[in-house]
């Protein structure tokens, strides 16, 4: 399973790529905007500077909601570095503009999925991506990973080369599920990446091998 991180705050990309287990990066207009990146220029600058920051996938959503702005804006995207993954929302003109990116040769992330249908649209229209937001399924009062475990069981049947980028993370515990249920990527926010790290055991096993050390 690959791991992306979920931010567009450089210094925790950083933290992350650091840490020599990063695949890329996803950011959505609220991530940009929490980082107050505001204005054509600086959002494409900001892309740029991530794309340099890591070697791996980098997602950046359009804004448009109609074919023809969907597929402007995402050319647009996509001349900024070749790892640049066009992240498209699940809506019938962001179905047709991912097919056209698909015939295009332009890579797409389809976001703001939330059922097992819609991936199956994004799968037919050639999505690289298809991002099952389970965080914000939990939020609802359902139960986010049944639908990653839902995707992959179609994907595996039919044979569905789009890979499942579990989304919308909000612990370590999501990640775990997620693997275990056949997600290709997780996209995790920092501290659910280093909430893997944690077991009071190994803190008291280290604790007591540092301790003994001192008699060696
Ligand atoms: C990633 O591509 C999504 O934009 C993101 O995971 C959404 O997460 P949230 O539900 O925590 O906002």
């Amino acid at each position: 399973m690959k791991f992306f991180i979920d931010t567009a705050n450089l210094a925790q990309i950083k933290e992350a790529n650091e840490l020599g287990i990063l695949d890329g990066v996803t950011t959505n207009p609220s991530l940009m905007a929490k980082e107050g990146i505001k204005g054509e220029e600086n959002i494409v600058n900001h892309y740029k500077t991530i794309c340099e920051l890591v070697d791996g996938d980098i997602s950046a959503e359009v804004l448009s909601t109609d074919f023809a702005g969907i597929v402007e804006e995402g050319k647009k995207l996509a001349a900024i570095h070749p790892n640049i993954v066009v992240k498209v929302p699940m809506i019938k003109d962001g179905v047709k503009a991912i097919k056209w990116f698909t015939d295009n040769g332009i890579r797409t992330n389809c976001t703001l999925v939330f059922s097992a249908g819609q991936a199956i649209l994004a799968a037919k229209a050639g999505a690289a991506y298809v991002s099952p937001f389970i965080g914000r399924i939990d939020d609802s009062g359902w139960e986010g990973t049944e639908l990653i475990a839902q995707i992959s069981n179609i994907f595996s049947i039919q044979g569905f080369k789009t890979e499942i980028l579990a989304a919308s993370i909000r612990n370590p515990n999501h990640i775990i599920k997620c693997a275990e249920l056949g997600a290709d990527v997780c996209t995790c926010p920092l501290d659910s990446i280093l909430g893997l790290l944690k077991h009071p055991l190994t803190d008291i096993g280290l604790a007591k091998f540092l301790e003994d050390a001192k008699k060696m």
